[in-house]
């Protein structure tokens, strides 16, 4: 349905997506982004966005619901427009993270900040950290991108790197987020980044979160941290900081708009829906390229005695077999054997001195890959279809140009061709 209203000076609204909003007359403004006539945006399900109206205003609103739009007495807590203080003798480069529980309004914030100092003329990257509510890149990515001019959505910000961490979530792959921090920031730099702005996760609670958020700031080493709170249910983190000279800047979190596990898995799965779109499958010889955060392709041959007497003690033939220094790595059939932490002592001790890892050929089914071209730069995802561990060949659905892959890093999480998430898997 389309609903036109008029709306006056500073009146403020949020508006829920599914939605589109095209302006007729007179000019709005979301966390500073300035739209005038004839300008429409487009608000996806699952998510919302705050206005206000410049002047007089006339909008067309099309949307599903009737209870789309909501009247907001602000679009932003008024001590957010104090920040900019923080921008006067600004030490660049600088780094800023933003810290808050789920539906803070980190990305909110982050969003006003950024437009805010792009205006006065920064030179300002955004890093967005959260890989399962990702703003910039695709989710279980964290990614990297510059303003090129001021945005109402994240989302509208220009791709300018990405790391695959492999998950919708941190919590099992703490180093790989902050290597994807790391590695975006590091990159923000060398592109002569003056303000760098860290989008974070809202992962706060539990002692993995912990770790996550104080390795984060321990790397980061800001001057300025920015804690977003309802009340004060991140002071934890900060604890661990007190006595260091980062400036914590504490700010009143607004009243947003919660969005249901359903629309996040929603939101995420239609971005997998674009990543694999125009997919079809590719079998790649592993010989052709370099496999990262897996086990397998990484040694050699196992001795046809050993073989043996693997054989032997599991009662079975595996699928495959390979040994290097560290390692000894056994792809069992489906269903096979239970496999469990008895066996896997058993073959350690009666085989080798080194650990012995069990998986099963299922495991591989469907898994979430990110390809890497030359230069280690992600240029698609796929996902497993099949290995053939006889030919050493890999099959992906993807829309990637085979010839360009050169590396493959595999992730945790299981997504079908049609992009739905399938839970996850373990390191292979
Ligand atoms: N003043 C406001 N009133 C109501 N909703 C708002 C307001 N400001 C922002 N929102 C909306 O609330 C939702 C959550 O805000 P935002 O995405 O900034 O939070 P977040 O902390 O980044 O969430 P997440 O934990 O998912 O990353 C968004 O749809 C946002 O547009
Ligand atoms: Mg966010």
């Amino acid at each position: 349905m389309k609903k036109t209203i008029e709306v006056s000076p500073n009146q403020t609204f949020l508006v829920k997506g599914p939605a589109k909003i095209g302006i007729i007359k007179g000019e709005i403004s979301i966390l500073e982004n300035t739209l005038g006539k004839e300008e429409n945006i487009v608000i996806t399900r699952g998510k919302a966005l705050p206005i206000k109206a410049i002047s007089e205003t006339v909008l067309d609103i099309y949307m599903d619901n009737d209870d789309a739009i909501e009247p907001l007495e602000e679009q932003f807590p008024k001590e957010w427009a104090s920040t900019t203080n923080l921008f006067e003798n600004l030490e660049v480069p600088t780094l800023i993270p933003i810290l808050g529980s789920v539906d803070s309004g980190k990305t909110s914030l982050t969003t006003f900040l950024a437009n805010t100092a792009f205006k006065k003329g920064f030179k300002v990257a955004i890093v967005d950290e959260d890989v399962g509510q990702s703003s910039i890149g695709a989710p279980c990515f964290v990614s990297m991108g510059f303003m090129e001019k001021t945005v109402s959505m994240l989302s509208e910000v220009k791709l300018k790197g990405s790391y695959f961490v492999g998950s919708n979530t941190p919590s099992r792959l703490l180093h790989r987020t902050i290597t994807g921090v790391a590695m975006m920031v590091k990159k923000a730099l060398n592109n002569n980044a003056e303000m760098v702005l860290i989008d974070t996760s809202g992962w706060v609670y539990g002692r993995g979160a912990r770790e996550l958020k104080t390795s984060l700031i321990l790397m980061l080493q800001p001057r300025i941290l920015i804690a977003l709170q309802r009340e004060n249910e991140i002071e934890h983190l900060l604890v661990p900081f007190n006595k260091s000279s980062v400036n914590v800047v504490r700010l009143p979190a607004p009243k947003t708009y919660k969005r249901s596990r359903e629309n996040r898995k929603f939101l995420r799965e239609i971005l997998y829906q674009k990543g694999l779109e125009g997919g079809q499958d590719i079998t790649i010889n592993l010989a052709q390229i370099s496999l990262k955060y897996t086990l397998l392709g990484s040694g050699s041959k196992v001795k046809p005695e050993k073989l043996e007497e693997i054989k032997r003690i599991l009662g079975c033939l595996p699928v495959y077999t390979e040994e290097s220094a560290d390692l000894l790595y056994i792809v069992l059939p489906n269903d096979e054997i239970k496999i469990n932490k008895d066996i896997t002592e058993y073959l350690e001790n009666q085989l080798c001195k080194t650990e012995v890892y069990l998986t099963q050929k299922r495991d591989f089914e469907s898994v979430l890959v990110a390809f890497q071209d030359k230069n280690n730069e992600p240029i698609g995802i796929g996902i497993i279809k099949k290995v053939d561990f006889e030919k050493r060949e890999i099959t992906f659905y993807t829309s990637t140009d085979k010839e360009k892959v050169k590396s493959v890093q595999f992730g945790l999480l299981k997504v079908s061709e049609d992009g739905e998430e399938l839970g996850y898997t373990k390191i292979l």
